[in-house]
């Protein structure tokens, strides 16, 4: 085995929280919560996770609140769900307990169709705006946060990340990218408040900032806090690449302990942080609202712009942030095969996040560390996330048929 896999493979610290080796799974929704309930689907696939050898599982887009799900259906963290969650990170450290549970706080601010919303009238986000993923199940128009409306965000990060801690979970990865609530506030896009929360990046920031300040106090100073960001929103008028670095430093200083750079958004061009074959065809064989169906149809090929895929599609971008802070590097985007896992050990990132590759081969750490010559395969055909609100969540289409689906 070559000093990089070997370094991939061997043991390191996340902050201060040792890990058996340097591959994490990345957080990828995979719609296994019905009605929003952590329970036996969710636990068997991460189980399975956990079992081919990863440092680190992450269960994907838990929400700080009810009404920051997408919809109806996503996880929420609350104190109805200690018990389940509480079983959830249990039963995986039953499994190995050697291995690491992160949790994905998340929030989609103005980008829902969760016709159940509990607190709020309509989805809010940092400017009023028509709501397009809202638009067919009848909520066509977004609100803008008050101040007041900030605040109760910012205290949902903060018992959200204390109950998950009390929970279990052993580190939190904020979700500061994708187009969702806290990244529709950093990108000028959508951000056009005039208030202390808009404007210059540095308003842009506050809110972010201060959700990252409210995790910190909820979880203490040796507890691993991850930061995925965007690099750049790709569209007009969107976070550009020089600004994004900013908020990497600005990250860094408030004492994030690792950045993952990903780019792209769910509501103008999903595919930037996918690559490989567009969604929107699976989706519209998914799709049971006829109206979101034509949508599809007819705004299909517009949102979900082709970006080819390349393995480590993100490798430059993020080394020239890597190289503006101090902070740990989780590098995502591709690393799909073992010359790339190498590549991404070679440029001296200190952790890897796999998501495809994890849910085409669960077992992917045990096998590439048995087998130099290991390949995982994933084509990139992105029908898993094509799957997320299909009935029973994602699994890999490619092994349909074999133990691995
Ligand atoms: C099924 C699926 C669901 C995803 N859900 C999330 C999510 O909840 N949060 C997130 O930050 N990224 C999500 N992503 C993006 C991945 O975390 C990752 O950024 C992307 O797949 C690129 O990494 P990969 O090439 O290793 O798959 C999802 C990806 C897939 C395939």
């Amino acid at each position: 085995m070559s000093e990089y896999l070997d370094r991939a493979f061997s043991p390191a610290t996340l902050g201060k929280l040792p890990l058996k080796n340097r591959i994490l799974k990345a957080a990828t929704y995979e719609g296994k919560t019905p009605d929003g309930v952590p329970g036996d689907l969710l636990l068997d696939f991460h189980k399975g996770i956990v079992a081919g050898g990863t440092a680190m599982t992450t269960i994907g887009y838990c929400t700080t609140e009810a009404d920051g799900r997408i919809n109806d259906q996503m996880l929420w963290i609350d104190e109805v769900h200690r018990p389940q969650l509480t079983r959830l990170t249990r039963e995986l450290k039953k499994v190995d307990p050697a291995v690491r549970i992160s949790g994905q706080m998340a929030h989609c601010g103005n980008f829902s169709k969760n016709r159940k919303l509990q607190r709020l009238q309509r989805p809010l986000g940092p400017s009023r705006q028509i709501n397009m993923i809202g638009l067919p199940s009848g909520m066509p128009f977004a609100g803008a946060m008050t101040v007041k409306d900030i605040d109760y965000l910012v205290k949902t990060y903060h018992d959200a990340a204390k109950l998950m801690r009390e929970v279990g979970f052993e580190a939190i990865e904020i979700h500061f990218s994708h187009g969702y609530g806290l990244s529709q506030f950093i990108s000028p896009r959508t951000n056009h408040r005039t208030d202390a929360y808009g404007g210059s990046l540095a308003n842009r920031m506050r809110l972010p900032l201060r959700a990252l300040a409210a995790v910190r106090d909820a979880v203490g100073a040796d507890f691993p806090i991850l930061g995925k960001m965007g690099m750049t929103d790709g569209i007009k008028g969107g976070l550009g690449f020089d600004e994004a670095q900013q908020v990497a430093v600005m990250l860094d200083s408030a004492g994030i302990d690792a950045l993952i750079c990903s780019a792209g958004t769910s509501s103008f061009n999903p595919m930037l942080y996918f690559r490989g074959a567009t969604l929107d065809k699976g989706m519209i064989e998914v799709e049971k609202n006829p109206i979101t169906r034509l949508g599809l149809k007819m705004m299909g090929p517009k949102l979900f712009r082709h970006y080819p895929y390349e393995e480590l599609y993100f490798l430059e971008d993020a080394k020239r942030v890597r190289d503006q802070v101090t902070c740990q590097m989780v590098y995502i985007g591709g690393c799909t095969e073992l010359d790339s896992l190498e590549a991404v050990m070679r440029e001296g990132f200190d952790f890897v996040q796999l998501g495809r590759p994890l849910i085409k081969d669960p077992n992917y750490v045990h096998n590439a560390m048995a087998d130099p010559n290991y390949r995982n395969g994933c084509s990139h055909c992105n029908r898993c996330a094509t799957l997320i609100e299909a009935p029973g969540g994602i699994h890999c289409v490619e092994n349909e048929g074999s133990a691995a689906s």
